[in-house]
């Protein structure tokens, strides 16, 4: 397959054929992910909470990130590969955002950066980074990195008013320069009014039909303990799979079943007798 390319993504806004977004935090899941022949794959500061353990995404700092890029990025070949920006690592200055930005490129070899939220800094921020040729993915609606602001972590562009502001973030997003824009947890009527609006496509999470979807990896694979998103999809059972597995590697080693005859090494009479030698001089 071909790699996946900017054009190649704003084309299947006019060809219809949807774009498929993964999230990833390591190597394994990036070959996965490549093998499975999705378009993009999203090294998401949802990361935080589904790999290291934080309780939010605000949490995760640009060095965490950068690790779990650099994995991905080794695993990576045909998708086109985001990274998110994390929480504050940009909210200071369009020069700090640039930084940020840079090390994205130049330390993970990311190909673009994932910016969340569309009010005026925001705006000013995506302008500076795709002006330093950094190409931006947008983020709006529910946005977890400042969804405190928000009112916790729930659905956005639900009352009149936020309805209006996604559309305007999004639009921002856009003139700014984002080459696509992530909308999270929006309704689907809402969406389907910024389809008809933005020339870029649009990849939705809980936010109905768009030009693409993306899920966090954990979840799709039934990873992620507790309650999930109304918008997250379970399409296997790895959580429970895992379980099941270390389990039934700890009877086998309590029971004595494990390591069987098949998972040993011989060694020669002569080599145990030189063992037997070596164990009486020492
Ligand atoms: O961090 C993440 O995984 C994301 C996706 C949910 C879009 O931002």
């Amino acid at each position: 397959m071909p790699k996946v390319t900017i054009p190649s993504l704003i084309e299947r806004k006019s060809t219809g054929e949807a774009i498929v977004m993964v999230t990833a935090y390591d190597y394994p899941g990036a070959r996965a992910a490549e093998r499975a022949g999705v378009d993009m794959v999203l090294v998401g500061d949802s990361g935080a909470q589904v790999v290291l353990g934080y309780s939010a995404t605000a949490e995760v700092t640009v060095d965490e990130m950068l690790m779990l890029a650099k994995a991905v990025r080794r695993g990576t070949d045909t998708p086109f590969l985001v990274c998110d920006v994390p929480f504050g690592s940009t909210e200071q200055s369009d020069a700090q955002a640039v930084a940020t930005a840079v090390r994205f490129v130049k330390e993970a070899g990311a190909d673009a950066v994932k910016l969340e939220g569309g009010g005026p800094s925001q705006l000013s921020r995506i302008s500076a980074i795709v002006a330093a040729g950094i190409p931006v993915v947008a983020h709006v609606g529910l946005t977890p990195q400042t969804a405190t602001a928000l009112g916790g972590l729930r659905a956005q562009g639900r009352t009149e008013a936020s309805a209006a502001r996604v559309i305007e973030e999004a639009v921002g997003a856009q003139r700014a320069g984002a080459f696509c824009v992530v909308v999270e947890a929006v309704p689907s009527e809402v969406t389907a009014v910024l389809r008809e609006t933005l020339d870029v496509p649009i990849i939705g999470i809980g936010a109905g039909p768009a030009e693409g979807q993306v899920l966090v990896l954990h979840d799709l694979l039934g990873v992620t303990e507790g309650r999930t998103a109304k918008f997250v999809k379970t399409f296997g059972t790895i959580g429970v799979d895992t379980v099941a597995a270390i389990s039934a590697y700890a009877d086998e080693v309590r029971s004595g079943a494990f390591p069987a005859a098949e998972h040993q090494y011989a060694a020669s009479p002569e080599a145990v007798e030189a063992a037997r030698g070596a164990a009486r001089r020492a």
